[in-house]
């Protein structure tokens, strides 16, 4: 079955689908976008992801291309097409295309709108989470606005290569002041030894994660114990568990840390409990 994209107003099979050569997302990174997961063919968490664009669009002043409700329903029409029961579906909105110049455009410069959907193995992300992934720390070299989604990555590719070329799953930048920020696509959390799960404050640092969001409220009715506040890698190394989330990921148990085990070196309990509960709490579409 050949996979279909949403591109500017029109479903395309992928090898079709194209964007100008000047769209501002190709030249400078103009863009944003959102990664949602997809079970059962539905959408987890939409509100709060498009809470979040509505958010990203806003800090680069890039206007919304269509009511929230159109967007829905063409996310949810690529899923469809694509028949995904289990998977991702990405959504990016650039400023448009207009000839280069760092300046914005001309207001009527409409943004542009690329949807796409794709399956992937529950039964192989299950294998993963039931091993635990790697990872490794790397410095902090963002600009400072990553609480906008924006899809200028390339630190962050940069420092999943390292994670990947060090037999690492997850990438966990380390800032000026030797705490972690986060992952190259993930938010990071520790376990303490007294049952204390930990995550770094949403105010600084970060993307504030929805599948952060909707953990902290997992973890608020199941009176699993929290602190939001920064953590350093020898915290981590010394903690019992230790896990990313993402909406790709959702709760991923981490067993170790620039090579040294976590805990006993396998996944930890309140980490595989908060995976397993994770989707009672949330919302599909
Ligand atoms: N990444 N931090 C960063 C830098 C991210 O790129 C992501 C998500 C997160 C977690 O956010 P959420 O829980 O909303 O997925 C945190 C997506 C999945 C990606 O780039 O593919």
């Amino acid at each position: 079955m050949s996979r279909i994209a949403y591109v500017n107003g029109h479903y395309r099979n992928l090898r079709d689908a194209c964007v100008n050569i000047e769209d501002r997302g190709y030249q400078f990174s103009d863009g944003v976008y959102e990664v949602c997961e997809i079970r059962d063919g539905r959408l987890v968490d939409m509100p709060r992801h498009m809470a979040r664009l509505q958010r990203s669009l806003g800090e680069l002043r890039i206007a919304m291309p269509m009511p929230l409700s159109a967007l829905s329903v063409v996310m949810r029409e690529v899923v469809r097409r694509n028949r995904v029961g289990y998977g991702i579906v990405y959504l990016q909105i650039t400023r448009g295309v207009a000839r280069r110049d760092h300046a914005f455009p001309p207001d009527a410069v409409r943004p542009g709108v690329v949807v796409t959907a794709r399956s992937l193995s529950r039964a192989r992300n299950e294998a993963t989470a039931a091993r635990g992934i790697a990872v490794i720390t790397v410095p902090e070299n963002r600009w400072p606005r990553v609480d906008i989604k924006s899809v200028s990555l390339l630190p962050n590719v940069l420092a999943k290569q390292a994670a990947r070329d060090r037999g690492a799953y997850e990438a966990w930048y380390v800032d000026g002041d030797g705490l972690v920020t986060e992952g190259s696509s993930s938010n990071a959390w520790i376990v303490t030894r007294q049952g204390s799960v930990v995550t770094r404050s949403a105010r600084s640092g970060i993307l504030s994660g929805i599948t952060r969001s909707v953990l902290i409220e997992v973890m608020e009715a199941l009176q699993v114990r929290f602190e939001e506040r920064p953590f350093s890698p020898a915290e981590a190394r010394d903690a019992a568990e230790a896990f990313v989330t993402s909406a790709s990921q959702i709760v991923m148990p981490v067993v170790s840390v620039d090579g040294q085990p976590i805990g006993d070196g396998m996944p930890g309990e309140i980490s595989r409990r908060l995976r397993q509960e994770f989707h009672r709490f949330s919302t599909f579409s």
